[in-house]
């Protein structure tokens, strides 16, 4: 059987003209020294840097990551399996990342990869969806306005950078991103209008859901790990686009 897979995400990170001079990291960033490449210095900084970040930083031109508009994100998972999703979500609000605990961190400076544990206790998305698959042997059908709230889980993320470039200074790019969500302790979800309206049925495919909300996270949980990884690469990216290598740690001079 062929598994199926796609996933697109549009989140609205940035606004205005590019910035062409080399930016200062702002006042509420911690920085450490480049030989603080494990845990404590560098734990701080990037749990600092995650709040910093709550509304944004205008002089980096980043918009809001709490709540963080996200115009759409699309799933497809699990084609001719017993649980096949394909959802679109869509003009959707996420809210819980400035609860983020930074567990470790770590960076390798010569490889240019850094490696960051976190533990959030709930991260909630709200808006409308668009769906249509089957979960065991219940149809899933619907539009209307959804509610998803993950609980208490631990997320990995993996940045592999390059160096690149720009005028005199040498700037961070990220290549690649990797995110491992894991000890998830509850998904719950709620989907208003399915079937549409047929409340009895959208009451019975709800509590299914959440009843059996391991199974439905496990099918749509590698689409998520995808959007939410990307996201979090453009993050990181506006930063480090801005901000040159020389200016994210202590001046050592
Ligand atoms: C970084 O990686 C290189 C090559 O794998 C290794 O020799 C070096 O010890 C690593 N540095 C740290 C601080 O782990
Ligand atoms: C979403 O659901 C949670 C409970 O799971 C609830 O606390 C919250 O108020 C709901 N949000 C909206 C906007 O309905």
């Amino acid at each position: 059987m062929e598994m199926m897979r796609g996933v697109l995400l549009l989140a609205l990170l940035y606004c205005g003209a590019t910035i062409t001079t080399a930016a200062k990291l702002p006042d509420t960033f911690l920085k450490c020294k480049r030989t603080d490449y494990e845990n404590v210095c560098l734990k701080h900084a990037v749990e600092k840097a995650l709040k910093a970040m709550k509304n944004g930083i205008p002089s980096l031109q980043l918009l809001p990551i709490d709540p963080l508009a996200v115009t759409k994100i699309s799933i497809e998972e699990g084609a001719n399996q017993p649980i096949t999703v394909k959802l679109d979500l869509l003009n959707a609000e996420l809210t819980g990342l400035y609860g983020v605990e930074v567990v470790s961190a770590s960076y390798n400076l010569s490889q240019r990869i850094f490696d960051v544990e976190v533990f959030l206790p709930s991260l909630n998305l709200v808006g409308d969806y668009d769906m249509d698959g089957k979960f065991l042997l219940l149809p899933l059908k619907g539009k209307g306005k959804c509610n998803l709230t993950l609980s208490k889980f631990k997320a990995n993320f993996l940045l592999k950078a390059r160096d690149i470039k720009k005028k005199n200074d040498i700037y961070w790019d990220i290549t690649s991103i990797t995110l491992g969500i894991h000890d998830v302790s509850n998904f719950h979800v709620n989907f208003e209008n399915l079937f549409n309206g047929d409340k009895a049925l959208g009451d019975t495919t709800n509590k299914a859901l959440n009843d059996n909300w391991e199974e439905f996270w496990g099918v749509i949980r590698p689409s998520i790990e995808q959007a939410f990884g990307d996201v979090f690469a453009h993050v990181a990216n506006i930063i480090f686009s801005r901000v040159p290598e020389k200016n994210l740690f202590v001046s050592t001079s």
